[in-house]
């Protein structure tokens, strides 16, 4: 996710520009650049770092003259934060120049038929095959020009697009990705989000898929797909700078939470290639996945319990043992390791440095390395042999959400690719898990359409001083990352623990009113669960069950039931997380806590 603005008025673009961007760093800030209509050519500034780098390298913007410009914060997907790969793009003849937020999923194709017409590129990207094909298209009519390289793009995207020979204009197109229009008085805007421009001016619409607007000081016109002119109905926000920045919601959490089944499609479609998963590793091949005789997966916090639900997935469809381990341990255990070794690195940041020292652990001993990553360019990123991401955007909230359900979706992924390539996972078993992760989004969605049934049961525990979370097999590693959301937000102390062995102790601990959250969705240990309820019932807890809808057996023990749809043992963890981190953030905001930045927490733990 990046984020971009346009503005074409009469004062200096640059510092209005720069004041956007700032608005939208939270969707990228690993680069940001400007672009402004000079006299007879696009003056192009762009730096990486963050945006200061950038108001320094342009004296707050001053340096760059000009009342018509485009500007970009980037959030990298292909090609790592640097110079050259931040935005905006220029063709190479300086005639057009892109802002881009989104993915194009056929660039590698776009790019090799622009070459095949001799067409160079400087960058990795795929923003710059854009400028460099509506340049082929160019031949004095920008509209022509965008509409024909429209024409060719797969994937998402919002544009901001100038033409040198047309200085005082911006073109914008969109598709599956934000695009605001806003309208000043002898000035006009576009950004990702209204938060960039609402300083001012608050009278905006929304460009949608097709349309053409063009941006100029004294008006907008928009088109359609059709080149017929359209009249966009004006809204006026009235949301606060603050809260739009968070998409109107009250903090990152809530919002993050909410666009999972977003992520969950941005992370899993473009791994889908023809009915079958395609991961486009670079360096371990197919036979190298055959060599392999063990799996280590090292992570921290929410990752580490990522490897821990992926851990039964993997052995079943690889038939290989599978060994978790909480990177701070694992550098300091001797571990098994050799050239025989898969070591699968987890890590939102791609900085957490008890991570990063497994990570160089492993590969000491020889082991092969791949890392699932959210951060483009992040250090474990860059020394991993092979990397897969995570499209999850910036994740703002310090407690993990919508990047913890992306990196399920690449473990399943990876399970199921490494298990076909070893012969024991089948093609339908293939086939079977893509048609569970292409309905997956729409499960989650309506999950979470019923929150307000897990925001009344954090009404009715929130000032619970101990909460115990259950679970056997994946339900407990389901338990764990609920423990760890609930805790590490609302400040209540609980524990994950497996369900079986609760009665070796830990029961001592339940007493009347104690909370007791059971995990039933593993149907072949259910009936156990239903046991371990009554265990804790008869002792004086109340509980609350995740089960799947309609179990009477769960219903008839349990105090309140959250029901889960009918779903596959495969991906329901992708289900089932959701209450848990809905339950947290309930109980959390009832508490009045400082949800987003919790005390004593980063968002990336960069030290031992
Ligand atoms: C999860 O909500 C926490 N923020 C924390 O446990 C986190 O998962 C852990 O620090 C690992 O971070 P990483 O994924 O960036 O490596």
């Amino acid at each position: 996710m990046c984020g971009i603005v346009g503005f074409a008025g009469t004062r200096q673009a640059a510092p209005i520009l720069l004041d956007g961007l700032e608005k939208l760093e939270y969707r990228g800030y690993d680069s940001a650049g400007l672009a402004i209509e000079g006299d007879g050519e696009i003056l192009v500034k762009k730096q990486k770092g963050r945006l200061r780098v950038l108001r320094e390298a342009t004296h707050n913007g001053e340096d760059l003259p000009g009342v018509v410009g485009i500007g970009h914060t980037r959030w990298a997907t292909h090609g790592e934060p640097s110079d050259v790969n931040s935005h905006p793009h220029l063709s190479y003849n300086g005639e057009v120049c892109i802002v881009h937020n989104g993915i194009i999923e056929n660039y590698i194709e776009l790019r090799n038929f622009l070459i095949s017409k001799g067409y160079e590129f400087a960058s990795d990207t795929d923003t710059e095959v854009i400028s460099q094909l509506m340049d082929y298209y160019y031949h004095g009519d920008p509209t022509e020009a965008v509409e024909q390289a429209r024409s060719h793009l797969m994937g998402s995207y919002a544009l901001g697009i100038l033409f040198r020979q047309t200085p005082d204009r911006i073109y914008a197109i969109c598709k599956d990705n934000p695009l605001i229009i806003g309208i000043g008085e002898g000035e006009n805007f576009m950004a990702s989000d209204v938060t960039a421009i609402l300083k001012y001016t608050r009278r905006v619409f929304r460009l949608s898929e097709g349309e053409l607007a063009v941006l100029t000081r004294d008006g907008v016109t928009v088109t359609d797909s059709y080149g017929e002119p359209i009249e966009k109905e004006i809204t006026n926000v009235t949301w606060d700078e603050n809260a739009a920045e968070k998409g109107g919601y009250e903090h990152f959490m809530i919002k993050e939470i909410l666009e999972q089944p977003e992520v969950i499609r941005k992370t899993a479609s473009p791994r889908i290639v023809n009915g079958t998963i395609n991961l486009s590793l670079k360096s371990i091949s197919d036979e190298d996945i055959r060599g392999i005789d063990k799996i280590y997966i090292v992570a921290c916090g929410s990752a580490y319990h990522v490897g821990c639900v992926a851990k039964p997935i993997l052995s079943k469809l690889c038939r290989l043992p599978v060994f978790v381990e909480l990177a701070s341990e694992f550098k300091y255990s001797d571990p098994m390791v050799d050239n025989k070794t898969l070591t699968i690195v987890i890590s939102q940041s791609g900085e957490t440095l008890d991570t990063y020292h497994a990570l160089k652990e492993a590969a000491s001993r020889g082991s092969r390395i791949i890392s699932v990553v959210n951060v483009v360019g992040s250090t474990i990123a860059m020394v991993s042999e092979d990397v897969l991401f995570t499209w999850a955007g910036p994740e703002i909230a310090v407690a993990t959400t919508k990047a913890y359900s992306a990196q399920l979706i690449v473990m399943y992924m990876l399970a199921m690719y490494m298990g076909r390539v070893r012969g024991v996972a089948t093609e339908a078993d293939e086939k079977e898990l893509i048609r569970q992760l292409e309905a997956l989004p729409d499960a989650v969605e309506a999950i979470l359409e019923k929150k307000e049934q897990v925001q009344y049961l954090a009404s009715l525990f929130y000032s619970s001083k101990d909460i115990f979370f259950l679970g056997r097999n994946i339900d407990y590693a389901l338990a764990l990352e609920g423990s760890l959301k609930l805790k590490e937000i609302s400040y209540i102390h609980s524990e994950a623990y497996a369900a079986g062995e609760l009665k070796h102790g830990t029961i001592s601990l339940i007493e009347q009113g104690s909370l007791v959250v059971a995990l039933c969705t593993y149907k072949p240990l259910k009936e156990k669960l239903v046991s371990n309820i009554k265990e804790v019932v008869a002792r004086g807890a109340v509980v609350i069950a995740l089960a799947n809808e309609g179990d009477t057996n769960i219903e008839a023990v349990a105090d309140h039931v959250i029901e889960l749809p009918e779903w596959e043992e495969l991906t329901m963890p992708s289900l089932a997380i959701i209450p848990l981190q809905l339950f947290a953030y309930y109980v959390a905001s009832l508490k009045g806590c400082d949800i987003d930045k919790p005390r004593n927490l980063a968002k990336s733990v960069t030290v031992e």
